[in-house]
């Protein structure tokens, strides 16, 4: 049995610890938000967060989060951060086709968090390799501006 904090709970999950973080989230505790793209940390599509901290669950063992804080594209969304994240999103009308999306909210409130007003080379850096199929690419970026208290 392993326990973590999900989304400001306490959860415990009886797996093998060395399952993937994405699977224990979507098939055990049916966090559907969390995408599955590659499964082999090439997309993005399954970013959540670590103690903070953007990781790709698909990649990461369950035993990597006993005792940590897991924070997913449902619980974020319950956050001051999350709120503020989602009605830029609303406002540019990023999402497409909207498979990537959760990966990018989250590696987006990753960044936010940790650089309120991030510069375009830091906004790069942390969007790195979050992949869209559909290009929403430059909406996403003028999101995190306006997330962030800029302009589009
Ligand atoms: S599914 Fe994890 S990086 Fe693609
Ligand atoms: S919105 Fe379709 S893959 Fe990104």
């Amino acid at each position: 049995m392993i326990s973590f904090h999900l989304n400001g709970k306490e959860t415990r999950v009886d797996a093998d610890p060395g399952t993937p973080l994405l699977w224990v989230l979507r098939d055990h505790l049916q966090l559907t938000g969390t995408k599955y793209g590659c499964g082999i940390a090439q997309c993005g599509a399954c970013t959540v967060h670590l103690d903070g901290r953007a990781v790709r669950s698909c990649v990461t063992p369950l035993s990597m989060a006993s005792g940590k804080k897991v924070a997913t594209i449902e619980g974020l969304s319950e956050t001051e951060l999350g709120k503020k994240v989602q009605a830029a999103w609303q406002e540019v009308d990023v999402p497409q086709c909207g498979y990537c999306q959760s990966g990018q909210i989250m590696a987006a409130a990753a960044l936010l968090k940790e650089h309120p007003h991030p510069t375009d080379s830091q906004i790069t850096d942390a969007m790195d390799g979050i992949l869209c199929r559909c290009g929403t690419y430059n909406r996403i970026r003028s999101a995190i501006r306006l997330a962030s208290g800029g302009e589009k």
